[in-house]
């Protein structure tokens, strides 16, 4: 599962000074290539609401996911829920992020999911994604 958060569909046109000029389906396309190459299936989403992120989570573990790849955007930094959902579902989560938050506002220092996530690969742009494809490939 490769679980995207908030302002992400934007990518883009967001920002592109920090998070580059890359879309959410241009990282998505990559992500598929590199996925069959590594001979993973890859489920790639996308939303703005906290809860929905939750409910993907659990959905991981339902399904057996052997990992989940989070950009839980802004939420990452203010979400005890996902971090809760992280501890739950005994799946291994890799924190992903295009910039490298710890180098940015103070109020990005802080990772909730980094809290319950086994890794993270930050501040590599749109290749941040393929990073951590291959550390859940690696798994
Ligand atoms: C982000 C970093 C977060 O601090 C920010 O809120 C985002 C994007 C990144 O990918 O660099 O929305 O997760």
């Amino acid at each position: 599962f490769v679980l995207n958060g908030p302002n992400l569909n934007l990518l883009g046109t967001r920002e592109p000074e920090i998070y580059g000029t890359d879309t959410l389906a241009d990282i998505e396309a990559n992500v598929r290539a590199q996925g069959k190459t590594l001979g993973l299936a890859i489920e790639f989403r996308q939303s703005n609401h906290e809860g929905v992120l939750v409910d993907w989570l659990h959905e991981a573990r339902a399904k057996g996911a052997k990992a989940v790849l989070l950009n839980a955007g802004a939420y990452t930094h203010t979400s005890i829920a996902i971090l809760d959902a992280i501890k739950a579902i005994a799946v291994p989560v890799i924190e992903v992020h295009l910039s490298d938050p710890e180098t940015r506002e103070p109020f990005r220092h802080h990772s909730y999911v980094g809290m319950g996530a086994v890794d993270v690969v930050k501040g590599l742009g749109a290749e941040s994604y393929l990073v951590a494809l291959e550390k859940a490939a690696a798994l």
